[in-house]
């Protein structure tokens, strides 16, 4: 048992060193120019956010990349969905009226799971559930796409970086595929993304925000994207980004949230933004197509 614990932290350091190694292609505009785009807790302008519905949705669009927000439930399972509370998803108010204010962290999986995640949305959707992380990445596997994982108020649950690695592990989503070029785990919370580098610096993170260009340098040693609301983001700030190397050694990247019509989408294509997450992927994949020179 030790010799195989052994052999798996020698395996993991490995693998640790060929992904520092790698460029940090994880969301970057690709050699095209092409920007990428994520689809924004799925495809979720067409299907109920953080369902298994709107991957679906984002696959049939061909989204490349999801993304998704995540916490835990009381008995410890993590979820996959956006609020802390699950009144404005879920019919929880209907089936458990007493127990306001509805915080995910106060119920158990096998009580979410009971819940309807998808009415709220549309009678399409009457029945969906809302997904564990695993049953998320099982169906990813089968999409092929890429996850922008968002550790959603990390503060409240102590541990979830350590666990979201393990379930990401246990889920074979560190490996170097996966860590090279489809997963990238993303926060509001510096301290969050902080200890995501230190137990696995082999994989890349984003901090969702826009820290003053003299703050760069510090978030380029433990993440690879700064990943900014788009009406902060500025074609100098991009150019700020852009000149700093990230904790892969490649230069950072910058993403921006949430942009779901074309000018602003265009705009900020324009601008040198390396991808656009957005809760209209179709549209957005459009709006920031490289155009094609005219026939003559
Ligand atoms: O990925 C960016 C975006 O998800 C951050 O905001 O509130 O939608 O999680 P929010
Ligand atoms: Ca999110």
């Amino acid at each position: 048992m030790q010799h195989r614990t052994a052999v798996s932290t020698v395996v993991s350091a490995l693998c640790g060193v060929l992904a520092l190694a790698l460029p940090a292609q994880a969301a970057s505009a690709d050699q095209a120019g092409h920007i990428i785009v994520f689809g924004h807790r799925g495809a979720s302008a067409y299907a109920p956010e953080n369902t298994l519905s709107s991957v679906e949705q984002a696959a049939e669009l061909g989204v490349d990349w999801v993304e998704n927000d995540v916490q835990r439930t009381r008995d410890g399972r993590l979820v996959v969905i956006h609020d802390t509370t699950l009144d404005r998803t879920t019919n929880v108010k209907e089936r458990y009226p007493d127990r306001a204010p509805w915080s995910v962290s106060s119920f158990s999986l096998a009580e979410i799971k009971q819940l309807d995640a998808g009415s709220w949305f549309g009678p399409d959707f009457r029945g969906e559930r809302v997904p564990t992380l695993e049953e998320y990445l099982d169906l990813l596997d089968d999409t092929g796409q890429g996850l922008l994982l968002e550790l959603k108020q990390p503060e409240l649950y102590p541990g979830i970086e350590r666990q979201t690695l393990e379930v990401l592990a246990r889920a074979d989503w560190l490996d170097l595929p996966h860590l090279s070029g489809r997963l990238v785990v993303q926060s509001f919370s510096a301290p969050a993304l902080r200890t995501t580098h230190r137990l696995r610096p082999d994989v890349h993170t984003g901090f969702l925000g826009n820290p003053p260009v003299s703050q760069l340098k510090q978030y380029a040693a433990f993440t690879d994207e700064i990943n900014a609301e788009q009406h902060s983001v500025t074609a100098a700030y991009v150019k700020a980004v852009h000149g700093m190397k990230g904790a892969h050694g490649e230069p950072m990247h910058i993403n921006t949230w949430t942009v779901d019509n074309a000018p602003a989408a265009t705009k900020l294509a324009r601008m040198g933004v390396d991808g656009i997450i957005t809760d209209r992927p179709d549209l957005i994949a459009i709006a920031t197509r490289p155009r094609t020179s005219q026939p003559s």
